[in-house]
C-alpha cells in the first residue's frame, strides 16, 4: 500500500529518518561513554523500545506505571520509572511489574519514597533523587536535603541510593540564555555530588538529558546516562529550537482535504483529537504543525475533527488531496492513535500498536 491509500487521518514514521535518528543518538553515547536510557513515552510502542535496546540502550525510561506494565510484559526488564510514585494502587501496580523487571524510581520526597518501599516489598528498587537544576519542575534544590533523603533510601529495607536524576527541559542549546543556564547546571550538578561526596555518600549514576540537550551532554561531565525521547521522530518543536533539521523529522500525520468551501482555506481531516492542542512554545509563528512541501501554507486553527489551513492563491490544495503534516508535539499526537504506520518512501511496509496509549495512571 502506498502512503496516498491509507484511511486518513494516519500517523506514519518514515523508518530511513526514524533509524537514523535512533543510530545518530546511539552513536553519540557510544562515543563519550553516556548510558542511553530512551524515554518511551514518546513513541509507547515496545517493539520501538526494544530496537533501542538492540542499539545498545542501557534500559528504558517511562513515566508512568502502566507504561512500565506494557513495557515489561512485552520483555523489557530494566525500566527507569522517572516519576514520583504515589498511592496504594500505583505501589501494588509497581510491586508487580517488579516480578519481571529490574526498576529505578525517582523521586524528590519521604511520602513518595514511602510507596516505593511499599511497592518493594522487601524486594530490591534503585532509587534516584531527583534534583532541580533551573526547570523548576520536580527535584529538590541541591543541597543538604538530598543527601539526607539518600540516607533515608539506604535505610529503608530493599531501597538503595542509586544516585541523581535531573531533567533539563529548560535548555535548549543554541537559544538565548543556554550557555549560561548550562554553566549554572554544571555548577550546580557539580556543587550536589562534590555535596555528596564530602558526606561518604556514593552517587553511582547521575541521569539527565533531553532531545534538546542530547548531543550537548558531554559538557556536562557529572552525567553517566542520558534520556532523550522525541529525538526517535522529532517534530516541528524539535525544528523550532533547532535541535534537528526537517530531514530528521520522521513522523507526520497524513490527512485529507474534506472542503475548500471557504476562499483561502481548506479543511483537513484532523483536528485537536489527531494532533492534540499544543501550541508552538516557540518563536512568532505559531500555528498547530508544519503542513509538508507547502511552506506558503499555515496550520491556523482546530475543532476537534478539523484542521483549518490557510491557503494563499497560489497554492494548489484540492478536495480529496492528502497532506501530511508534522505536528507541534509528537509525544501528544502519539498519544491519541491506536497505530503507527512505518513507510519506507512511498510505501507503508509496518505497523504497530500504540500499547501503551492513554497509560496515564
Ligand atoms: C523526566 C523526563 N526525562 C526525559 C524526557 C525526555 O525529553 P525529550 O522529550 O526532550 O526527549 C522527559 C520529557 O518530558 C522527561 O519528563
Amino acid at each position: 500500500m502506498k502512503i496516498h491509500e491509507l484511511e486518513t487521518p494516519a500517523l506514519i514514521v518514515d523508518l530511513d529518518r526514524m533509524e537514523g535518528n535512533l543510530q545518530r543518538m546511539a552513536d553519540y553515547c557510544h562515543e563519550h561513554g553516556l548510558n542511553l536510557r530512551p524515554h518511551t513515552k514518546t513513541h509507547k510502542i515496545p517493539q520501538l523500545a526494544q530496537k533501542q535496546m538492540d542499539l545498545g540502550a542501557r534500559g528504558i525510561t517511562v513515566a508512568k506505571v502502566g507504561e512500565a506494565e506494557v513495557m515489561s510484559e512485552e520483555g523489557l526488564d530494566d525500566l527507569l520509572l522517572a516519576y514520583p510514585l504515589f498511592g496504594d494502587a500505583k505501589a501494588l501496580r509497581l510491586g508487580a511489574v517488579l516480578e519481571r523487571a529490574r526498576i529505578t524510581v525517582s523521586l524528590d520526597s519521604e511520602e513518595s519514597l514511602s510507596w516505593v518501599a511499599r511497592a518493594a516489598d522487601g524486594k530490591s528498587i534503585d532509587v534516584l533523587v531527583e534534583i532541580d537544576v533551573g526547570m523548576r519542575r520536580c527535584g529538590l534544590k541541591p543541597g543538604p536535603a538530598a543527601v539526607q533523603l539518600a540516607r533515608l533510601i539506604d535505610s529503608t529495607a530493599g531501597l538503595r541510593f542509586e544516585g541523581l536524576m535531573f531533567y533539563p527541559g529548560h535548555i535548549y542549546p543554541d537559544w538565548e540564555d543556554s550557555s549560561r543556564k548550562l554553566d549554572q547546571l554544571n555548577s550546580d550538578l557539580q556543587r550536589q555530588v562534590e555535596f555528596f561526596e564530602k558526606q561518604k555518600v556514593p552517587v553511582h549514576r547521575v541521569s539527565g538529558g533531553s532531545t534538546p540537550s542530547a548531543f550537548y551532554s558531554h559538557h556536562i561531565p557529572a552525567l553517566t546516562e542520558i534520556r532523550p525521547g522525541t529525538y526517535i521522530f522529532n517534530d516541528r518543536h524539535s525544528l523550532e529550537w533547532k535541535t534537528c533539521s526537517e530531514d530528521h523529522c520522521a513522523a507526520s500525520v497524513v490527512t485529507t482535504v474534506v472542503s475548500r468551501a471557504v476562499t483561502g482555506q481548506a479543511i483537513i481531516d484532523g483536528g485537536s483529537k489527531t494532533f492534540s492542542s499544543d501550541p508552538l512554545r516557540v518563536g512568532k509563528k505559531g500555528g498547530f504543525g508544519l503542513v509538508k512541501g507547502f511552506p506558503e501554507v499555515q496550520f491556523v486553527k482546530m475543532n476537534e475533527e478539523h484542521g483549518y489551513l490557510k491557503v494563499p492563491d497560489e497554492a494548489k490544495l484540492e478536495v480529496g488531496q492528502t497532506v501530511q503534516v508534522i505536528p507541534n508535539h509528537i509525544c501528544a499526537t502519539v498519544n491519541m492513535h491506536d497505530v503507527i504506520f512505518g513507510c519506507r518512501g512511498e510505501e507503508v511496509v509496518e505497523s504497530w500498536i500504540v500499547k501503551a496509549r492513554g497509560k496515564i495512571r
